[in-house]
């Protein structure tokens, strides 16, 4: 179908939109938030393969014990008053994003009998165009709950689903600390990360 402006435009976020500390998770309190330090970086492509530069990411997540810092959350897991699990950042030139935050826990849900969701990290992303915008979440390589997980398993396709598990990458980790994460985005195409809200 052919497509209007109002599908190949979309919302532009300057540099003034993203604070300096705004990508890293550890560092927006008085002190640093309990739990496994992690870096988790990637790539925003679209259906080409080419990176899509100075786009606005953003991810939302649970503390190390599996809780949001949100009202309606009710799990008896203790928050961390160091940890607001909120974060957005510009892609570079070449369509990297980089975050600084700690792993999130697994937290019970109610969808069925002794309900767990595995660890997982929320994005939202716009792309360049309305037709780009993205909400998913990125899963944890070796996650014993990822097998049982309904929200992660909705999806029909085997290798849709594997391009939401975050790979384990030596050239992210850093010695002595933190763990490093790679977890590319492609916005749209055949290759395109599935949507998870
Ligand atoms: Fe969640």
């Amino acid at each position: 179908m052919p497509q209007t402006m109002s599908e190949l435009t979309g919302p532009v976020f300057g540099r003034d939109a993203v604070g300096p500390l705004d990508h890293d998770l550890t560092q927006q309190h008085d002190a640093e938030p309990l739990g496994e330090r992690i870096i988790v970086t990637g790539r925003v492509l679209d259906e080409d393969g080419r990176p899509i530069r100075h786009t606005l990411v953003e991810l939302w997540q649970a503390n190390a014990a599996g809780r949001y810092a949100h009202a309606i959350d009710r799990h008896d897991a203790p928050l961390d008053p160091n940890f607001s699990g909120c974060g957005r950042a510009l892609t570079d030139e070449e369509g990297r994003y980089r975050f600084v935050t700690i792993k999130p826990g697994a937290y019970p849900w109610t969808n069925h009998q002794n309900a767990w969701r595995p660890a997982h990290i929320h994005f939202s992303l716009f792309g360049d165009a309305f037709l780009t915008r993205l909400v998913t979440q990125m899963y944890f390589p070796g996650d014993p709950l990822l097998p049982f997980d309904p929200v992660l398993n909705g999806i029909p396709d085997d290798a849709a689903r594997e391009r939401l598990v975050s790979t384990f990458d030596w050239d992210t980790t850093m010695p002595e600390h933190a763990l490093g994460y790679r977890f590319d985005m492609v916005l749209r195409g055949r290759n395109a990360t599935p949507w998870e809200k």
